[in-house]
Formats: C-alpha cells, sequence, structure tokens
C-alpha cells in the first residue's frame, strides 16, 4: 500500500463477540477506536503469548483478552494499581470529587513516592482517584517523579471500589513496570508497541519519550522474530523510519484532531506490520 490515507485499510470481519469489558482508567493515547483493526490482525495469532510493552490504560489487552500475555509500562504507579487488582483490590480511601480532598490525597500519594512506599496498597487506591478525578485522565510527573496533574473539575464520576472483576480476567498476566528494551520475549510473541506519539509533548512518566526512543523502539521490534504491530502518529519521519526498516505501513485518520497548533484536521495514524 502506498502512502495514500484510506479509512478502510482492512477488512473488519471477525464475527466475534464484543466483550462488555469498560476501561478502568482514563488514559492518554488509550486505543479502544483502533481495536477492530487490531483484532483482525491479531486474531490468527491468538495462541502466541501477546507483548504490550506500552499497555498504558490495558484499552487493547482488555478486548483481545489473550490467553497468555506479557503487559509492561515505564510507568511504576500503573503497573502497581494492576498488580493489586490481581491481587483482589476493592478500595476503603474516601472517594469525592471535590478539589480539597483532590489535593490532600495528592500530597499524601507524593508523600509515598518520597518515602520509598509507592507499591503499597494505599499507593494504588490513591492512583486510581486521582486519575479518575484529576485533569484529563492526564499521568504527569515533575522531574523529581512527583505527580502534579492538577484538579478535573468534571460534573460528574463514578468511582468504583471493588475490582474484583477484572481480578480474574488479568490474573493470568504477567505485568511489569520497565523500559521497553528489558523485556525478555520469546521468538514467536506477537508484540503490539503502541508508544508515545512522535510528538514534541509524550510526558507520560517522568521520563519523556524522544526522538531517539523512536529510533530505539525501531530498532528492537526489527529483532524480533515474531509478528510485530506498532501504531504511531503518521509524522514523516516515523513512515521513513519504519519503511526503511522493512515494514508494510498502513493509514487511517484517528479520531482526535490536531488541535495544539490550532490544526483541526482529522490526526493522521500509521500502523506498521512486519512478519504478519
Ligand atoms: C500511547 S500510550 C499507550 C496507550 C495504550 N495502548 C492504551 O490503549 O491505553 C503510551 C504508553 O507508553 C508508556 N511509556 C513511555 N515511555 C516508555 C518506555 N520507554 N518504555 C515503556 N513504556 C513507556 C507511557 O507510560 C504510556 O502509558
Amino acid at each position: 500500500m502506498g502512502r495514500g490515507l484510506t479509512q478502510e485499510l482492512l477488512p473488519l470481519e471477525l464475527g466475534e463477540m464484543s466483550f462488555p469489558i469498560q476501561p478502568i482508567l482514563k488514559w492518554a493515547g488509550g486505543k479502544r477506536w483502533l481495536i477492530q483493526q487490531l483484532k483482525t490482525l491479531y486474531v490468527p495469532y491468538r495462541s502466541c503469548r501477546l507483548v504490550e510493552p506500552f499497555c498504558g490504560g490495558l484499552s487493547v489487552s482488555l478486548k483481545l483478552l489473550p490467553e497468555n500475555a506479557l503487559l509492561s509500562d515505564i510507568n511504576p504507579h500503573l503497573i502497581n494499581f494492576y498488580q493489586w487488582i490481581q491481587k483482589g483490590l476493592t478500595i476503603s480511601i474516601p472517594m469525592e470529587n471535590d478539589s480539597e480532598m483532590y489535593y490532600a490525597h495528592r500530597e499524601l500519594f507524593n508523600e509515598l513516592i518520597r518515602m520509598g512506599k509507592s507499591r503499597i496498597r494505599q499507593a494504588a487506591e490513591l492512583f486510581y482517584y486521582l486519575n479518575r478525578t484529576g485533569y484529563n485522565g492526564l499521568c504527569r510527573f515533575n522531574r523529581h517523579g512527583f505527580y502534579n496533574v492538577p484538579f478535573g473539575q468534571y460534573k460528574t464520576i463514578h468511582y468504583q471500589r471493588n475490582f474484583k472483576p477484572y481480578q480474574n480476567l488479568i490474573s493470568r498476566w504477567e505485568f511489569l513496570p520497565t523500559d521497553f528494551e528489558n523485556l525478555k520475549l520469546n521468538s514467536s510473541d506477537f508484540i503490539y508497541a503502541d508508544p508515545p506519539y512522535d510528538v514534541k509533548f509524550t510526558q507520560y512518566a517522568k521520563e519523556d519519550f524522544g526522538w531517539n526512543d523512536q529510533v530505539r523502539l525501531v530498532e528492537w521490534l526489527s529483532k524480533h522474530k515474531g509478528p510485530v504491530l506498532i501504531s504511531n502518529q503518521a509524522t514523516e519521519r516515523i513512515i521513513e523510519l519504519y519503511e526503511k526498516a522493512g515494514f508494510k505501513l498502513f493509514y487511517l485518520l484517528a479520531p482526535r484532531r490536531i488541535s495544539c497548533s490550532g490544526n483541526r484536521d482529522k490526526a493522521q495514524e500509521v500502523l506498521a506490520v512486519k512478519g504478519i
């Protein structure tokens, strides 16, 4: 396929049931909108372990529901939260959509980080509350690693206290808080990589994901013997990077718009595949 953009890049035939599972967190860059295309590509490889090195809000894994998965993200608080769900998390801290409570909980969360206690259950509870209540579901840290997202000012928020319904679903998956390059892969793993977009602002965790990381990623993915699928913003340099590495590219329009520059055009997304 050439560089021309097309909406209908892939057949949407799966004939599968869709699972009524709601995402647990609000997460920037979530890929629920891409799920039909991802399913089409993944289903023939269902017997392989799914590796998602940028698992974020789990919007993809919770839809693909792999038997076997290695899910990782560099954000240790996010992974800690999932690991607590695996142990059977129910939330006992007070949760209200109130700015005073929000800033008090944020202070407490940062205090746990300061004391090296960010892996305890209370940190997971606070992380969930901050994610629901903070601005736009952002998860941003300052350069010292402290959470600094302001209050979200939503009209209403639905807080969940009992995560037991998710426990069975995710308990068979392995979660790791790490940079993608540290993962130990099996040659038959199916990798779906959804890195931070190639844009200037990519501060999900305290480490930024810059151009060097995009290059590091394509080099790492190129070495993998099994099937690889990656999504990213279709910038010129990303297209060139993956074309040069021998990936097959498909284009589509993302529902989000390019607005930080005042441009209201729909963002262009690229799916790059290898070994599929
Ligand atoms: C676009 S989001 C992934 C969204 C996810 N696919 C979803 O649907 O929710 C990118 C993720 O990459 C993570 N990340 C950033 N740098 C990373 C790195 N070097 N290694 C692993 N994960 C990283 C961020 O914490 C963020 O959760």
